[in-house]
């Protein structure tokens, strides 16, 4: 993987939106986290651009409240000062160019000479358009190639609003500048599933259609939509979860090995995969996904109320906080393979998994005995809760019959002493360090618009009527028409 010479790393970073949800829960304690690992150069200083009337010192005192409820255990006093003392607060509107000529001065006065600048956009997608302008007005989109902006999801709201984003970024900041974030490939599970199949030579030849019978892959929240009503209701569980976050996880699981581990070699791998997946006819988009919204029901024993009862959302609201939808991608390797996607809200559990279920033997052996059938093998990737693997392998029970039991085999990625990373800390050190390996490329956007894309306009025509499901189940019953034979269904646990 590439990265910058220690020269060339950025001095400072700059957060516009700090006083943000997305600031305080994954990007403050991901940079105290690589200021306590001693990640973070001595020069480097964090500017937090917000439209709150506050100074530096009401800033810092506002870090160190929300990393007191962020933080587990004990923070090191020594660490937490030296971390504070990198701030800046920057009062300002995003809208107003003089705020940008205040941070270009800011910059420029910063001290050490400083050779680049980090832009991260957590703000509404709303915003992105004034920031970009406003920051070359001021000339803050230069140095090209040095100066880099980080793009969070929402990337567009279909293929058509992603392009004219993709272009309003182009106008300012080269390709290389931009850093596309879907946080899911931070995850030490997507990450490790690169090495699992590619670093293991036992792994790969099984990895095809002649052993694999289909593959699920789940993300289910037991949230609801929290206060993200006005951003939920427009953009529903496909936009918001299963064309970026799920399509990643498909194209790791699905790509072939490539010819490097550089960013452009593994995306372009992750494009084929992409490009090859049979595109949903209109009339099939019935058989191939399915859609529904929580009613009340309750979640942990307590009550919940439905989406549409949720504050902020329109009582007739048809938008959908569950999806599953299955895939078929056209390639040698995965021809006849279905790809079964699925993601809700207010699901029974808050659980992340890939599931891969292998064939089953070509011949039944067993019949005679008293083993009439042998369930299938499963690998299962849990990507949260925990992050773990586990193969499931049949043995023979002890005994004078022929039967079986399943033995799960369990590799935990992280050994108890060991502490496990969140992926804003390895995104936001591959930021600092220019490595784009795990950062999306507009054509690995566009190409998952397209595969969702008949989806999208074939429910945006069907209003009236979206089917529901009670708070804490697994979702629809409906989603098991999905399945392509009678012996498939969900996998909910490990
Ligand atoms: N929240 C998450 O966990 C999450 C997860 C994934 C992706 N995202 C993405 O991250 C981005 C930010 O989301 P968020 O939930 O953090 O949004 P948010 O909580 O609404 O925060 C928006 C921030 O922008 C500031 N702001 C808004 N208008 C401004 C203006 N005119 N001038 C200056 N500052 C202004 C706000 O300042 P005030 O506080 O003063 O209003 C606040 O700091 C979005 O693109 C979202 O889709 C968020």
């Amino acid at each position: 993987m590439t990265t910058l010479a220690d020269d060339k790393l950025p001095c400072t970073f700059v957060i516009f939106g700090a006083t943000g949800n997305l600031a305080s829960n994954k990007l403050l304690p991901a940079l105290y986290h690589l200021e306590a690992a001693a990640r973070l150069s001595e020069s480097l200083n964090i500017v937090a651009f917000s439209r709150r009337d506050w100074d530096t010192a009401r800033w810092r005192e506002h870090v160190r409240e929300v990393l007191a409820e962020r933080i587990k255990g004990r923070t090191d006093d020594a660490v937490f000062e030296r971390f504070l003392a990198r701030f800046v607060y920057l009062q300002g509107d995003l809208n107003d160019v003089a705020s940008y000529e205040g941070l270009a001065t800011r910059l420029q006065h910063g001290g050490v000479a400083c050779s680049s600048t980090v832009f991260y956009l957590a703000i509404k997608p709303a915003e992105f358009a004034a920031v970009v302008q406003n920051l070359e007005t001021v000339g803050l989109n230069k140095p090209r190639g040095l100066n880099r902006i980080v793009v969070e999801k929402p990337f567009g709201e279909d293929i058509e609003s992603a392009h004219m984003l993709n272009q309003l970024l182009h106008q300012h900041f080269d390709e290389e500048q931009i850093f596309r974030i879907d946080h899911f490939l931070g995850k030490e599970t997507v990450q490790n599933l690169l090495v699992f199949r590619f670093a293991n030579t036992l792994i790969e030849p099984l990895w095809n259609r002649n052993f694999i019978d289909h593959v699920q892959i789940t993300v289910a929240e037991s949230i609801g939509i929290e206060k993200r009503a006005e951003y939920y209701d427009r953009a529903g569980a496909l936009r918001d979860m299963l064309q970026n976050h799920l399509m990643q996880l498909l194209t790791v699981v699905a790509m072939e090995p490539p010819p490097a581990l550089e960013a452009d070699a593994l995306r372009d791998e992750k494009v084929k995969v992409l490009r090859s997946i049979r595109p949903v006819a209109k009339r099939a988009v019935h058989a191939h996904a399915i859609r529904g919204q929580y009613a009340r029901g309750s979640i942990d024993g307590e009550p919940v109320v439905g989406y549409a009862q949720e504050a902020g959302v329109e009582r007739n609201s048809v938008t959908e906080t569950y999806v599953a939808a299955k895939f078929y991608i056209d390639n040698w390797r995965w021809r006849g393979v279905p790809f079964y996607l699925r993601t809700g809200k207010r699901l029974a559990k808050q659980t992340s998994m890939i599931a891969i279920r292998f064939r089953h033997p070509p011949q039944q052996l067993f019949r005679e005995t008293p083993l009439e059938s042998v369930a299938p093998n499963w690998v299962l990737l849990s990507i949260q809760p925990e992050e773990s693997m586990r193969m499931e392998i049949h043995v023979k029970q002890p005994g004078l019959d022929m039967d079986t039991r399943v033995m799960q085999m369990n590799a935990s990625f992280v050994k108890t002493d060991e502490q496990t990373l969140d992926a804003y800390e390895t995104l936001l050190l591959d930021v600092i360090e220019g490595d784009r390996t795990l950062f999306i490329r507009f054509d690995e956007v566009e190409w998952a618009w397209r595969v969702v894309d008949p989806i999208l306009k074939h429910w945006a025509v069907e209003r009236e009527y979206i089917p529901t499901y009670p708070a804490g189940s697994w979702g629809p019953a409906d989603a098991n028409r999905l399945f392509d034979s009678d012996d498939q269904a969900w996998r909910n646990e490990l």
